[in-house]
C-alpha cells in the first residue's frame, strides 16, 4: 500500500513519522475518515469542512488548502486502487525537539500530515442485513467530543467493552441521555418519528449525520433533535447508527432488549438505500 507522510508517497513500510510527534505523545492531533464508493469521495467538502473547524479549535493552523488535501486523497484513491473502503487523514501538531507540554512554535515546529487508505466493502455489509446489538456505557470522555481528535482510547476500550458482553458496540450515556456511539451517531425511532441528539460539543456533528437528516426531511420524515434515554430506546420502534465507515446501520436490541420485531427496521433500511443511491 502506498501512504502519503508529509508531502511524499512511499510504500507503507518506508513512511516515518518522529517518536516525539505529539500525535504519538500527547494525542495532539486530528483526523477525518472519507468514504469511498465506486472509486469516488463522499461528500469531501463536508469532511474538509469540519477538518477546518477541528483545526481552528485546537488553534492549530492549516497545513494546506482544502484542495490540495482532496488531490493527496484522490491520489492515494487512484494508487491503491480503492473502489469501496475509506482515505484516513491525520494532523498532528508535529514533532518538537522535546517533549513538552506547552505548544511548539508551528513555525519551527511543522504538522504532520499522514494520509493512508483502506478497502473494504462497505455497500454489501452483513451487519446491515443482520443488524447491531448495542449495549450502554458511562460517556468519560472530555467534553469537546465536537473536535475531531486522535483521543479515541475510550471509544476503543468501550467497543472492547460491547464485544466482551457478546455486542457489537456501545452507546454512551450522560446524564441520563444517550451522546453517541462510540465511533458514530445514534439514532431511535418512533411513531415514525426519528428521534437524535442536537447538536453540541457533547457529540461529533457527523457528516453522515448531517446528509442522512436532510434525505429524511426531503423524504417527509419527521425528526426531532433532542436527547433520548436508553428506556426511550429500548422501547423505541427501530434504532440505528451512522458513520462515514458504516453510512447508516440498523441497531436491533439495546442492553438485551430487542426493538420492535428484533430485526433491521423499514426506516433505518430506506435511509441506508437512499444514502448510498444518493453517494453513488
Ligand atoms: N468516526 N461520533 C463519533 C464519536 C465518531 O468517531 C464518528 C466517526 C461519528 C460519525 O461521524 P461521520 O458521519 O462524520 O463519520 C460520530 C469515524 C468513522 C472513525 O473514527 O472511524
Amino acid at each position: 500500500r502506498i501512504v502519503y507522510v508529509n508531502g511524499e508517497y512511499l510504500p507503507e513500510d518506508q513512511a516515518r513519522v518522529s517518536v516525539f510527534d505529539r500525535g504519538f505523545l500527547f494525542a495532539d492531533g486530528v483526523y477525518e475518515v472519507t468514504s469511498v464508493i465506486d472509486g469516488k469521495l463522499v461528500d469531501f467538502p463536508g469532511h474538509a469542512a469540519r477538518l477546518e473547524r477541528s483545526l481552528a479549535e485546537l488553534d492549530m493552523p492549516s497545513p494546506m488548502t482544502s484542495g490540495e488535501l482532496l488531490a493527496i486523497h484522490r491520489e492515494l484513491v487512484a494508487r491503491n486502487d480503492v473502489t469501496e473502503g475509506m482515505v484516513y487523514l491525520q494532523i498532528t501538531r508535529g514533532a518538537p525537539a522535546d517533549r513538552d507540554f506547552v505548544f511548539p512554535d508551528p513555525a519551527e515546529t511543522p504538522q504532520t500530515v499522514v494520509l493512508f487508505t483502506q478497502s473494504k466493502g462497505l455497500v454489501d455489509s452483513p451487519a446491515a442485513q443482520t443488524g447491531l446489538k448495542v449495549i450502554s456505557i458511562p460517556d468519560i470522555r472530555w467534553g469537546r467530543r465536537d473536535i475531531k481528535t486522535v483521543q479515541l482510547l475510550y471509544p476503543s476500550v468501550g467497543k472492547m467493552m460491547a464485544r466482551r458482553a457478546g455486542a457489537d458496540d456501545a452507546w454512551m450515556v450522560e446524564d441520563g441521555f444517550v451522546t453517541e456511539g462510540t465511533s458514530n451517531n445514534a439514532y431511535i425511532v418512533k411513531d415514525g418519528r426519528i428521534i437524535t441528539r442536537q447538536l453540541g460539543n457533547e457529540i461529533l456533528h457527523g457528516i453522515t449525520r448531517a446528509a442522512v437528516l436532510a434525505f429524511a426531511r426531503e423524504a417527509q420524515m419527521q425528526v426531532e433533535e433532542r436527547p433520548f434515554t436508553i428506556e426511550e430506546a429500548q422501547a423505541a420502534d427501530e434504532a440505528f447508527i451512522t458513520s462515514a465507515s458504516t453510512f447508516v446501520m440498523p441497531v436491533v436490541s439495546v442492553d438485551g432488549v430487542a426493538l420492535g420485531d428484533g430485526k433491521p427496521g423499514p426506516v433505518a433500511r430506506r435511509l441506508r438505500e437512499i444514502y448510498i443511491e444518493q453517494s453513488r
